[in-house]
């Protein structure tokens, strides 16, 4: 019975860990203020998030790709929201950074963001964006500005509790108390 009671306290206190990283390589360098890290901070720090991780990486594959293991593999984060890298430019590799990384991919979450984008701009369908589980941390990518990140994060923000509750339920069954 330890479980249901260990579910039933993380249901009703549940406050999930936030990484945020954000791929540019003007923002690494100092040369663009972080807009888009800015309005993940804005929308999920006000919801039943805290933030664990953030950082400003340059648009490197094998960058991108270490940050996201490390602190997924860390158990600190529990979502790991990615924003920038996911257009067509030769330097947009944040998908393939993920894919590289990720244990299963959950594509219904970038689908409902694109599907919701198009009914603000058809640009959104120029992005590549992926979504993807590695062990118990959900890791989404959103493009990188902060309208777009406002409208992708509104087709997802209600599913997420859920999705992290489930995540992280599994994480409780599968270390029991001593
Ligand atoms: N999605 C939404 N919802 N709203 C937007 O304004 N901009 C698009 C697209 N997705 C946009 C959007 C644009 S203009 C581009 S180029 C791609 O995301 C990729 O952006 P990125 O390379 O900064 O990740």
């Amino acid at each position: 019975m330890w479980y249901i009671g260990a579910i039933l306290h993380q249901a009703q206190t549940a406050m999930y860990n936030l990484g945020i990283l954000t791929s540019s390589d003007m923002g690494a360098e100092g040369r663009r203020e972080d807009t888009s890290g800015q309005a993940i901070r804005e929308m999920l720090l006000g919801m039943d998030f805290t933030l664990a991780r953030y950082e400003i990486v340059p648009d490197e594959p094998s960058v991108i790709a270490s940050r996201l293991s490390e602190w997924a593999d860390s158990g600190e984060v529990d979502l790991l929201v990615t924003t920038g890298g996911t257009g067509l430019g030769p330097r947009d590799v944040t998908p393939e950074a993920t894919l590289s990384v990720i244990d299963r991919q959950v594509p219904g979450i970038s689908e409902a963001m694109r599907q919701a984008g198009l009914r603000h701009t058809p640009m959104a369908m120029l992005s590549r964006g992926v979504s993807g589980l590695r062990g118990h941390c959900l890791i989404v990518n959103l493009p990188g500005s902060p309208r777009a990140v406002e409208e992708c994060l509104e087709a997802i923000v209600d599913v997420l509790p859920h999705a992290l509750e489930t995540l992280t339920s599994a994480r409780v069954e599968t270390h029991p108390p001593h």
